[in-house]
């Protein structure tokens, strides 16, 4: 892994006197030139033999191998980039990066992902993350110009990369990129349900913008919507993949929007709802926002087959629980701009 020590990035420059530079650890080489040293690490015979050959290869006295590095002189000064070992304490996690964090549990900060990325691969390179989770690699593998390759086994995590790198890059990415596996009709949404009664639903929860709630109870998804006092009003989500739908199913979840105190709750199915289940829609309460200025049905069904087809549910400009990610630069505007 000989990128792992390539990786003297900068993470701060100190500017040291030459007559100063012993006392600073730094040596001269033969040829004049001033160096500092790390460990042999994990480089193999045929890297140490190649550093050799780069006149890299430092010999103590005691005969061990350790890697130079050239520290360059400006104006009789040593221009010391500190070098990052193999222990980096200079990113801080993501508690420390709230603009940055988007919701996902296992989010890593970008400014990690950047550095693996430009440490080990070139502009153009492509770069794959095979457990992608809310696409922090592919973000900072688009913002240094690599091409990339995301994989994760949850809707949840595939939605949010597409929303993250939408918002990040707007239409420097819009057509750039392609999702493989998602499904587009009734056939491929079938599949998947039988595939997986769990990610059918994570998939579905994504056609209306609503985030998965770990602990069920009768609710599968929720998001929300910003009324009257700047008070968030909730919006529940169950959806169901199988045949046997009935309104039970209705009653049970208008009972559960008031027991949650929510103000709409939305029902999706895969199978075609009955007259019953339609009736006992229509003639639920309604909601009457002060802000939006109309009442909206709180109780609503939608099939996947009207949904895939644009027919969304009555509802007032709504707000996920993930966040939307920051507009990122690519690395040639960051250049252009610095
Ligand atoms: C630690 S998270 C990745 C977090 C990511 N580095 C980020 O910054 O968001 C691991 C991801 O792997 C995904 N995953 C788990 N098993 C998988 C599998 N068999 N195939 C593809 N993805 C999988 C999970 O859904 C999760 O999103």
């Amino acid at each position: 892994m000989r990128w792992w020590h390539d990786l003297a990035l900068a993470c701060c420059e100190m500017h040291i006197p030459l007559e100063q530079a012993s006392e600073y650890g730094f040596n001269k080489d033969e040829e004049g030139r001033w160096f500092k040293t790390s460990p042999r690490g994990d480089y193999t015979d045929v890297s140490v033999k190649q550093l050799e050959a780069e006149g890299r290869i430092h010999k103590t006295r005691t005969g061990s191998i350790r890697i130079k590095y050239f520290i360059p002189v400006v104006s009789g000064h040593l221009i010391v980039k500190d070098l990052i070992g193999n222990v980096w304490k200079d990113i801080p996690d993501m508690m420390y990066a709230p603009s940055e964090y988007l919701g996902y549990p296992t989010q890593k900060p970008l400014a990690l992902l950047n550095r693996i990325i430009e440490a080990s691969s070139k502009e153009g390179d492509v770069i794959l993350d095979p457990f992608c989770g809310c696409g922090t690699a592919t973000v900072a593998a688009q913002s240094l110009n690599r091409k990339w390759l995301g994989i994760d086994v949850t809707w949840l995590a595939i939605d949010l990369v597409e929303k993250r790198l939408l918002s990040a890059f707007k239409e420097r990415v819009a057509s750039r990129y392609e999702v493989r596996g998602r499904p587009v009709d009734m056939r491929s949404a079938k599949a998947l349900a039988d595939m997986s009664k769990k990610e059918f639903e994570t998939w579905a929860l994504t056609l209306v913008g609503a985030a998965p709630r770990e602990h069920d109870n009768g609710v599968d998804g929720i998001f929300g919507f910003v009324d009257k006092d700047k008070k968030t009003q909730t919006i529940v989500v169950q959806i169901k993949g199988g045949e046997n739908i009935n309104p039970i199913i209705v009653r049970d979840l208008i009972g559960t929007v008031q027991n949650e105190g929510a103000a709409i709750g939305l029902l999706i199915t895969l199978a075609k709802p009955s007259k019953g289940m339609l009736e006992l829609a229509v003639h639920s309460p309604t909601y009457k926002s002060d802000v939006w200025g109309r009442e909206f049905p709180s109780m609503q069904i939608r099939t996947i087959e009207e949904l895939l087809a644009g027919k969304a549910f009555d509802l007032p400009p709504t707000q996920s629980p993930l966040r939307n990610a920051q507009v990122v630069k690519e690395a040639a505007e960051v250049k252009r701009l610095l």
